[in-house]
């Protein structure tokens, strides 16, 4: 590790491949050419054989690090029983009801496959539910690649909220109109926009920590009292905070209840599994039964419930079960929190490190950061050079975020800030 990174014949001719046959040279999540090999808890390597600590952690749902050998014998142990029926199995009832005994809000489940499904089934439900269209959501919240998830996410800052800003070429253009777009953190904001539009809203969609940023006291209570006081459904969309910021996720976490949320990543250990949980009356919804009123929202997946997905989810949340997992979660994302801060005193660069101990980013700027508007001052070239410099150190984290797994060591901390301060006094 450390410092020798190199790029072999192979590693070159696959990048070179890459660009040939997939658009991007990428299967779509990021755009940079390192290819990737193995994972073992907290480390990754590279075609070339570069070890990496790893702070990716497949985007976050490796919460108990890579090939975890709990995981990897309950999956072992199902596949050899048949990997997929278009059916209910016996492990996706078990997931199911593990979701509802630890997720507050949780009195049903439906899964899917991806993130990106959950949130746009939860959104569906809530239309369904109230009859009415409109959802909305926050700038810079991200709630995957669905029609109407996709706006106002990678957004210029410069609309006149509430008005919505596709973020992809290719959505309908009736889309925008069916989406509000709200300030995060702004309560007064954001409760007048509930209060002005409940009429035509459907639901309000949010993520509690919305990617880093951290809800301002007060800020999730008032959205929850706006959207009760007008019966319409709040969403927590806890793909990200699910099982991480607490064993109930963000709901624990931060002590609001929504009607909805979708869950994904650390759910399901790293295999293709996400979900919707809720309040019985607007899960009803996917139920056949709901036919008699209009209701019915049919949720066809080939892979729902999926039982390999099912038994690692399973295995993964018996681990994190363990007595004190989250206090050294807790300590480690603190320690390493701390140790990027602290890196930057002295070099003239302003620094933040913001989120939370187990999911956190660096912003190089000296504004304070509480909206997405305020993150849009960071030094993202900067950052990128960071990036680039703790890549050669073996550090990987090639984009945003850094994820914290349970795997994370003492050492690997100490390595990792020894790198940070490297690659701080690089730029
Ligand atoms: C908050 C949030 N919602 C939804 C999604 C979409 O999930 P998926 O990538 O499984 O479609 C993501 C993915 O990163 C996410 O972070």
């Amino acid at each position: 590790m450390t410092g020798s990174r190199t790029v072999s014949k192979t590693h070159q001719d696959l990048v070179a491949q890459a660009h040939q046959i997939l658009p991007g040279g990428s299967v779509g999540n990021v755009y940079n050419d390192t290819i990737l090999q193995r994972g073992d808890k907290s480390r990754v390597w590279d075609v070339s054989g570069n070890e990496y600590i790893d702070y990716v952690l497949g985007s976050g749902p490796m919460l108990c690090g890579h090939a975890h050998p709990r995981v990897t014998s309950a999956v072992r142990a199902q596949l050899e029983q048949g990997t997929t029926f278009f059916a209910t199995h016996e492990l996706a009832i078990e997931l199911a009801q593990q979701i509802v005994d630890i997720i507050p809000c949780a009195e049903q489940v439906r899964f899917t496959s991806t993130g990106s499904e959950a949130t746009l089934y939860a959104m569906r439900a809530a239309r369904a539910f109230r009859g009415r269209d409109k959802i909305l959501k926050f700038e810079g919240g991200f709630h995957g690649m669905n029609d109407y998830a996709l706006m106002s996410t990678f957004a210029s800052g410069k609309a006149e909220l509430p008005a919505a800003e596709p973020d992809s070429a290719g959505l309908p253009g009736c889309i925008s109109g069916q989406v509000l777009v709200a300030p995060f953190n702004d309560i007064e904001r954001a409760t007048d926009m509930v209060a002005r539009h409940h009429d035509e809203l459907a639901g309000v969609i949010v993520e509690p920590l919305q990617r880093v940023l951290q809800p301002l006291p007060g800020f999730l209570e008032a959205l929850r009292d706006a959207t009760q006081r007008h019966d319409v459904p709040l969403i927590f969309d806890e793909i990200v905070t699910g099982f991480r910021l607490a064993y109930g996720g963000a709901q624990e976490h931060y002590g609001v209840v929504p009607d909805l949320c979708t869950i994904g990543k650390v759910v399901a250990g790293g295999f293709p599994l996400a979900g919707i949980a809720g309040r019985r009356d607007l899960m009803r919804s996917f139920a056949p039964e709901a036919r008699a009123d209009g209701q019915f929202l049919p949720q066809i997946g080939t892979l729902n419930g999926n039982p390999i997905a099912a038994a690692a989810g399973l295995a993964t949340l018996e681990i994190l079960r363990e007595p004190g997992i989250y206090n050294r979660l807790d300590a480690t994302g603190k320690q390493l929190m701390a140790g990027l801060r602290s890196v930057f005193d002295g070099t003239g660069i302003p620094a933040q490190v913001i989120g939370e101990p187990t999911v956190f980013d660096l912003f190089l700027t000296d504004q304070p950061i509480t909206s997405y508007r305020d993150t849009l001052s960071n030094n993202k070239p900067l950052v990128a050079q960071f990036n680039q410099q703790l890549l050669k150190l073996g550090i990987f984290r090639p984009d945003s975020k850094f994820y914290v797994s349970i795997m994370h060591t003492t050492e690997d901390v100490a390595a990792t800030i020894a790198a940070f301060q490297t690659a701080a006094q690089a730029l």
